[in-house]
């Protein structure tokens, strides 16, 4: 792994972040925007070789450190797609068990359409794990809880809990 990745690891444990989701062994997992793979790697060891980790970011370059470090590690349950999480282009409907938005959401251009793809694609018992930097404690770099939950009730979801720390805010929701 990425010194990066693996000083990363060290404040922010990858895994317990997914078991907090539930990610399990034999899931289909998708990563919307995930950058250099920091959740996708984790999630690929996780779901195993009858599961598959959809890795999804608008960046070519950005896949393919993904797809570097996951022949280097040996992992071949990643699928990395350039695809706007607004369109989400060769995920299939209603196929995805768990999908994570990690500081992605405030980059995504149109987060109503991409919350309305992103819940197309997941399974009726499918999650989704979101974690935001505060927009107001970070000079509008961020969103806002009370912004994104409408959002996610126009999109068919709604949250399990909310939880708002003093940088980050972080959300579990399910489809209604
Ligand atoms: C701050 S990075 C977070 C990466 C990763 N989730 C992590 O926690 O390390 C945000 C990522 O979202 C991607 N991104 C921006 N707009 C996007 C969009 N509309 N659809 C999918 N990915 C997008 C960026 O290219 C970038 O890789």
């Amino acid at each position: 792994m990425s010194l990066g990745l693996r000083l990363r690891s060290l404040v922010q444990n990858p895994y317990r972040l997914l078991s907090d989701v539930g990610v399990a062994r034999g899931h289909v997992f998708m990563d919307v925007g995930c950058g250099g793979g920091f959740l996708s790697i984790a999630a690929a060891r996780m779901v195993g070789e009858e599961g598959l980790v959809y890795a999804v970011d608008v960046k070519n370059e950005r896949l393919e450190s993904v797809r570097n470090l996951a022949v280097r590690l040996g992992l071949r349950n990643i699928k990395t797609l350039m695809t706007p999480a607004e369109v989400l282009d060769g995920v299939p409907e209603q196929s995805v068990d768990r999908a994570v938005l990690m500081f992605s959401l405030h980059h995504f251009a149109d987060i109503r359409a991409a919350l309305r793809q992103i819940r197309r694609r997941l399974k009726p018992s499918g999650l989704t794990l979101i974690i935001d930097p505060i927009a107001s404690r970070l000079l509008g770099h961020g969103t806002n809880p009370q912004q994104i939950i409408p959002l996610l009730d126009d999109a068919g979801m709604q949250p399990t809990y909310v939880r708002k720390g003093i940088l980050l805010w972080k959300t579990i929701v399910k489809p209604t």
